[in-house]
This record gives C-alpha cells, structure tokens and sequence, in this order.
C-alpha cells in the first residue's frame, strides 16, 4: 500500500515535472527568434533552379530571369507570431524588379484573405530601392493601408533585416531592428485587420506594370539574372492550434511590445524616411480616413495625395552624392557602405 502510495506520487510528480518542462521549452521555443535553417522552415514554391540554396543551407538566392521569378514559401501556416528575413537586393539598374517578404492566406481563403506585406521595389541605375509595406484583412483589397519609404543605407551591399510582428492586436514592421510602422487594431477596422492563419513568402517577380513610377520603367532582362540573397531567417510562429496562450506569448515577446525609446526611433525613421502614407491621402479613397490612423506623422508635411514635402529622393542625392574620403567603401563594388544621410536632414 505504501509502496504503491509512494510510486503514485513519484508518477504524479513525474507528471508535474514533465509538464514544467513542456510549459518552458514550450515557452523558450516560441520567444526564440534565431534563424533556422532553411529547410527547417521553408520549401521552394515556384521557379524551378531560379531558387539556389547556399552548401551551408541557411541562406538562399532568388533570381529572376527572362523565363522566371523565384518564391519559397513557409512549409506550415501561423496565426500571429515574429518572422524576420536579411535580405541583400541585386544592385545595377533593377527597375521593375520586386522583392517580396510577406505573409499571407490567399491560396486558403481567396476572396476574403489576410496579408501583411514588405515589398522592396526595384530601380532605375543611379535611383535607389524604395520599400512599401500593406496590410490587408478578410479580402479589403480595396481598402490596401499602403506606405512607402526610403531606406537609410544602400540595401544592395549587405544584408538587412525586414521583419514583421503580428499579433492579434497589432502589426509592427522592423528595418535592422527598428520599428518603422505599426498598425494598432482599433474595433473600427473590423475585418480589415489581418485575423487568419497565414504562410510566409518570399519573391521576386516581375513588377513591370507598376513596382517603378507606377510602371514607366519596365524590367530590362539585358541586366538579368536580378538575384536576392536571403538569410537569417527567422519564424517564431505560434501554430494554428496554439490557441490564446500562444498569442499571449507572443504579444508579449520583445518584438511585440512598443518601449517609448521604440516609438522614438520610429518616429525618428519616419522623419526621414516615410514618402507615401495612406493615412494622409485625402484622395485615394475620396477623403476616407482609415479608423487606425493617427496624428504621429504631422499632416501638413504631406501632399493631399498622401506624398511627403519633405522627404524626397532628389532631395537625398544619393545618385549625385561623390564617395567620401573617411566612407568604408565595399571592396565588391568600390560603392560606399553607408550612404550620406547626413546630407538629408529633413528634421
Ligand atoms: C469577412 O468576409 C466575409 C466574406 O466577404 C464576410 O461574410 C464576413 O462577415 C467578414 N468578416 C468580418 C469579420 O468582417
């Protein structure tokens, strides 16, 4: 009896024990957002040998070339969670030319699906990458929350990460580590928030028809293969059984909680960088206003069609900017490794 009594209670401790260390690995394994490997996480979606894995297997190039793009896409889908990708864009002239990392449910639910979108669009030579990010919830494909932005270095001479958190009470997107945008759901949205399960993508594609001032420039396949280098891949999901725990985990994960010193650095980011945002077009959507905007972007430093008066590419000068003397330049191409924002100084 008291042998029986004493081997239940180790089976009953076994059991408490065991179910401590799932909790935590559980726990440890969801808020740890390092890379994985790539076949860890991801499968090839589409352009046969234009998707080239590196022998280590942690980084893979995409290429676009006359035939076709190149995507892979996430083996499984996530409802809410951290993913990230370093991404080093094909210099030259890459007008046309898009990069896509993003999340989406649009094989699943067409009609009414979900999307959060990094597109890194391409450029005529001497013109830089602008990036443009979108979300979109239950098919408001008509009602796209679109910005767009310069970046602060050159994206074509090093990786840079663009990340994006999701949970199920906002969207940040992340450049290298800072917040640039973040879409807080408001009960206004209603569906318009992004609420279902969605994979991860990443793509390059021809966006002749509008990735370029709206199209004026078309891909030039005499400078192809365009080739976009992915590492670090990042894809700290829950998983779509992982229920409110999971989503409590992650809107409570670093990437996930907006510090002040956080929005100081965005707003910063924004300054200098933001072209384009939907929240000051007054004409898009005929003077509709989307019920998550706010004021932290000043309105008058806007155009009525949504465009900054402040910050513009001609203004930065990347394209008439000489290398200077104490610049680290990049051995590969002789081209700066930083470009000479301090020339910008919009604020
Ligand atoms: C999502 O879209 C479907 C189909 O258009 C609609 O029936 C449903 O009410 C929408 N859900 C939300 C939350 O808006």
């Amino acid at each position: 009896m008291a042998t029986t009594g004493a081997a239940a209670l180790v089976a009953l401790m076994t059991t408490v024990v065991s179910w401590a260390a799932v909790l935590a690995t559980a726990a440890a394994a969801l808020l740890d957002t390092s890379p994985v490997p790539f076949q860890a996480g991801y499968v090839p979606l589409f352009g046969g040998d234009n998707l080239v894995r590196s022998p280590d297997g942690r980084s893979v190039r995409l290429k676009l070339d006359r035939r076709t793009g190149s995507g892979f896409v996430s083996k499984t889908a996530y409802h809410h969670g951290y993913f990230s990708a370093s991404i080093k864009l094909p210099d030259d002239h890459t007008a046309g030319v898009v990069v896509a990392f993003y999340l989406s449910n649009g094989d699943v639910y067409p009609g009414s699906h979900d999307e959060v979108d990094f597109e890194l669009l391409g450029n005529r030579l001497g013109h830089e990458w602008r990036v443009q990010t979108n979300v979109y919830g239950n098919g408001s494909t008509s009602r796209g929350r679109e910005e767009r932005y310069l970046l602060p270095f050159d994206p074509t001479l090093r990786p840079h990460a663009y990340a994006v958190a999701w949970t199920p009470t906002a969207v940040v997107f992340y450049v290298d580590g800072a917040p640039i945008r973040e879409v807080v759901r408001v009960p206004a949205m209603g569906g318009d928030f992004p609420s279902k399960p969605m994979s991860v993508y990443a793509t390059i594609w021809d966006g002749s028809a509008w990735a370029t001032d709206g199209g004026r420039y078309r891909v030039d396949y005499a400078h192809a293969p365009f080739a976009a280098d992915f590492s670090g891949l990042v894809l700290t999901g829950c998983p779509v059984a992982g229920g409110a725990r999971c989503a409590v985990e992650v809107m409570t994960g670093e990437f996930a909680v907006m510090t002040p010193a956080k929005r100081a650095a965005m707003r910063r980011f924004r300054r200098r960088n933001l072209l384009y945002t939907v929240c000051h077009d007054k004409i898009r959507y005929k003077g509709t206003v989307f019920p998550e905007c706010d004021d932290t972007d000043d309105g008058g430093d806007f155009h009525r069609w949504g465009e900054s008066k402040r910050v513009s590419a001609s203004r930065r000068g990347y394209s008439q900017q000489k290398p200077r003397k104490d610049m680290v330049v990049d051995a590969s191409s002789g081209r700066p490794s930083t470009w000479p924002i301090g020339s910008l100084r919009a604020d």
